[in-house]
Order: structure tokens, then sequence, then C-alpha cells
């Protein structure tokens, strides 16, 4: 199998991709090392999925780098990962442009220190006409947030039409999905979780509702390009059937 083609079927490749990138601590913690040293390493690895993905055909690729709860984290453990976003997104701004990658943030960057939005801002702007894979950092985001602030728009849209009765009716799933923050990108198709943890964490919570589940023991620093291979053969190997039933899907 060559690497740009890890599946039989290439209908069997997931559009969007998320990774909830954990493991970073205890991977330091195994070595004596502190835990910014985990997320080092870990932010490396992240440089490498972006490529990896790119080859193998993934078209959006979600990247879980700070949740709205990270905050509650000790402040040395949050200014270092502030600073390493500012220092390393310059950094990689030239292999994006050569891997034809665009940019773009999901979640809040208004309480990120200003060196940080400035970094986060300008690979935006620089990667903006790039159409190879959509990167999606999502950076001091959570999924529940996200469905708060679409309801307030769900509202506000409500209160604003003459009939009410008829607007309420006419918010759909997909019309509700239109008010979500990045609603231009596909919803999740396959969800990893490196680090052995079993849960979501507040990542795409709309957006997960059928997307496959994979979850690997691997702590994210270790993260391979074999890794990621075995996530998409195991993805190609569902059946998504959406309340279907499976006869009703392979016919
Ligand atoms: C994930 O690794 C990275 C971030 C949340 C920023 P962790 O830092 O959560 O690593 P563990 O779970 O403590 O090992
Ligand atoms: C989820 O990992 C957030 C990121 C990977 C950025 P956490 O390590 O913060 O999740 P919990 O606290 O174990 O659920
Ligand atoms: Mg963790």
């Amino acid at each position: 199998m060559s690497p740009s083609t890890p599946m039989d079927q290439s209908n069997s490749l997931p559009c969007h991709v998320g990774i909830v990138m954990d493991g970073n601590g205890r991977w330091a913690k195994a070595r004596g090392k502190g835990r910014l040293e985990g997320h080092k390493q870990g932010a490396k690895v992240a440089r490498n999925v972006v490529e990896w993905a790119k080859n193998f055909g993934v078209r959006q690729l979600s990247l879980y780098a700070f949740s709205t709860e990270n905050w509650d984290r000790p402040k040395l453990e949050v200014r270092g990962l502030m600073s390493l976003l500012s220092i390393l997104l310059p950094r990689t701004l030239p292999e994006m442009m050569q891997n034809d990658v665009r940019f773009r943030v999901l979640g809040d960057i208004s309480p990120l220190p200003g060196s940080a939005k400035r970094a986060v801002e300008n690979a935006m702007s620089e990667t903006k006409g790039n159409t190879g894979m959509d990167l999606i950092l999502c950076l001091n985001y959570g999924g529940q947030q996200e469905i708060l602030a679409a309801a307030r728009t769900a509202c506000e849209w409500v209160a604003g039409q003459d009939d009410r009765e008829s607007a309420w009716k006419a918010l759909t799933p997909d019309r509700f999905r239109s008010m979500m923050w990045r609603h231009d990108v596909a919803p999740l198709d396959l969800l990893i979780r490196t680090g052995g943890e079993r849960r979501i964490s507040n990542f795409h919570l709309w957006d997960a509702a059928y997307a496959e589940l994979y979850f690997s023991d691997v702590y994210w620093p270790d993260f391979s390009k074999q890794d990621l291979k075995d996530a998409l053969n195991d993805y190609a190997s569902r059946e998504r059937r959406y309340g279907k039933t499976g006869e009703q899907v392979s016919s």
C-alpha cells in the first residue's frame, strides 16, 4: 500500500477527522520531564500529523489544542501552552504553504494573549488561499459553548420573524447547525482520541453526532504515521448506518 492510500476504497476515507491530542503530560511524567516538554513533543507530532493527513487525502483536520476547561490548569502550564503557540505557529507557516494547508480556528480566541492571537490571525490570513486541506485548530474551544452560542443566535432569529410559530418549526437541525461557528466545516466523520481515555471532553459535541469513535492508548507525543493509518483503516471497516439497517445501507 502506498503511504498516500491507506484504504482499499477511496470512498471509505473520512472527510473530516478530529483528534483529541491527549497524553502529553503522562508522556513527560513517564520520562521524568516537566509537562511542558510533553506539550513541545506533542506540538511536533501535530505538525507531522497535518502532513500525514493531507497526504492520506483527508480534507479537513480538527486538532483539539486547548479546551475552555484547560484554563483551569496551573498558570505556568497555561502560559507555556500559549507561548508554544505563538512561537511554533509562525515556524509552521512555510510547511503549511508547501502542503497547501488552510489554517483556521474554532473557538473564541479573544481571551488569548496578544502574541498568540497575532500568530493565529497571521496564519489564517497567510494561508487563506490554500485549498489542499483545512487545518482547524480548536483553541479555547468547548462544544457546549458552541451549541449555546448557536442557541442564542437561533432565539434571536426566531424573535425577528413575523410568524414566530412557523419560525420555531423551521428551526431544523440543519438550520440550527448553520448558526454554529464553523458551519462550513463538514460534520465529524472520525474522532480519534489518544492517551487511553474514553471520553469526548467537550470536543465537537454537535458535529460528533454520527462520528465514528477511535480510541488509542498511545500518548500523543508517540503517535506515529502508522497509528494514523491504523485509525483510518479502522474507519474504513465501519458501516455507517445513520439509523438505518445494515441491509438498507449495503443495498
Ligand atoms: C493534552 O495532553 C494536551 C492538552 C490538553 C493541552 P494533556 O496535557 O492533557 O496530557 P495528560 O492527559 O495530562 O497526560
Ligand atoms: C482534552 O484533553 C483537551 C485537549 C486535548 C486540548 P484533557 O486532558 O483536557 O481532557 P480531560 O480533562 O482529561 O477530560
Ligand atoms: Mg489530558
